[in-house]
């Protein structure tokens, strides 16, 4: 039997340490750090997702100041919006919602976040920062599987880590971060041969492929560390049900470890957000 990653407990130890930070600064300074969620649209998932945000973050003790703009809405609307927060005192973290309406154009709206209001991670000021092991705001959804991932196994250095998955959100980050902790890594994605082979030499192996239950048993060597990013939206005998990208019934005799989809991954990209809210108060109130 697998040891089951506990994401809600580690995420709600990180948003009450987030939550004494946020006290903190209110003594010091009398602000509360705040976060700007920016939705775009009706998308079912991203209301969900920004819902979740702003809950968690109030529970946190931040001020949470949510920004809901109609499906059409122009570039020029967009980009004037976030011009207005980048030069709000009050806002010290700004996220928009993705995937944005196919009219808006999603690099020239990250690249417009003033970098160190970005708790996203996203603008290529804090790529490149994460690139030579500096960064201060680091894409969310990959911290919280490397905060997962630590807690679980200690260090890591040595381990061969394969990340199935090469998007900017999380495949790619998620690979600088395992490189900075000294794994040996592999990513994998659509174009790879022998994907399922190579995954079966890892120690640690993080899914984020958006393909419900692709990686099944085949995939996993004996012992392995599994982390699943994937929430696909199924339906099943007429009721919604959230699936991993791995089979979770499949992989969980053999792994030594697994986060379970929901309460894995998900929890811990909303903590780690509410961390970077944080952490850019903290830098912007020190000047
Ligand atoms: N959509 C799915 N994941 C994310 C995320 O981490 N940040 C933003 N802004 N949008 C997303």
């Amino acid at each position: 039997m697998a040891h089951i990653i506990d994401g809600k407990q580690i995420a709600a130890d990180l948003v009450a340490d987030v939550a004494a930070g946020a006290q903190a600064i209110y003594a010091a300074h009398g602000v509360k750090p705040g976060l700007a969620v920016v939705l775009v649209g009706e998308d079912p998932a991203s209301q969900v997702y920004v819902r979740n945000k702003v809950a968690r973050a109030t529970e946190a003790g931040l001020n949470s100041i949510e920004h809901k703009l109609p499906v059409d809405t122009t570039q020029a609307t967009l980009n004037a919006l976030v011009d207005e927060l980048n030069n709000d005192p009050a806002v010290h973290g700004i996220l928009v919602q993705l995937p944005l309406p196919a009219q808006l154009n999603e690099e020239e709206i990250i690249a417009r976040i003033a970098p160190h209001k970005d708790v996203d991670g996203f603008h290529p000021v804090n790529v490149g920062e994460l690139v030579v092991g500096n960064a201060s705001l680091v894409p969310c959804t990959p911290q919280g599987c490397l905060i997962m991932l630590q807690k679980t196994l200690g260090d890591l250095s040595g381990k061969h880590a394969v990340v199935i998955g090469r998007s900017n959100i999380v495949g790619k980050p998620m690979a600088m971060l395992l490189l900075h902790a000294n794994c040996t890594v592999t990513i994998v994605h659509s174009r790879t041969r022998n994907a399922e082979a190579l995954c079966k030499e890892a120690d640690i192996v993080v899914a984020a492929v958006g393909r419900a239950e692709m990686v099944d048993a085949a995939w996993i060597k004996p012992g392995a560390t599994v982390i699943d990013v994937g929430i696909n939206v199924t339906e099943i005998d007429g009721k919604r049900k959230l699936l991993g990208d791995v089979n979770f019934a499949d992989v969980e005799p053999l792994a030594y470890a697994i986060t379970p989809v929901p309460g894995g991954v998900g929890p811990m990209t909303i903590a780690c957000l509410m961390n970077n809210t944080l952490i850019a108060a903290r830098n912007q109130l020190a000047g």
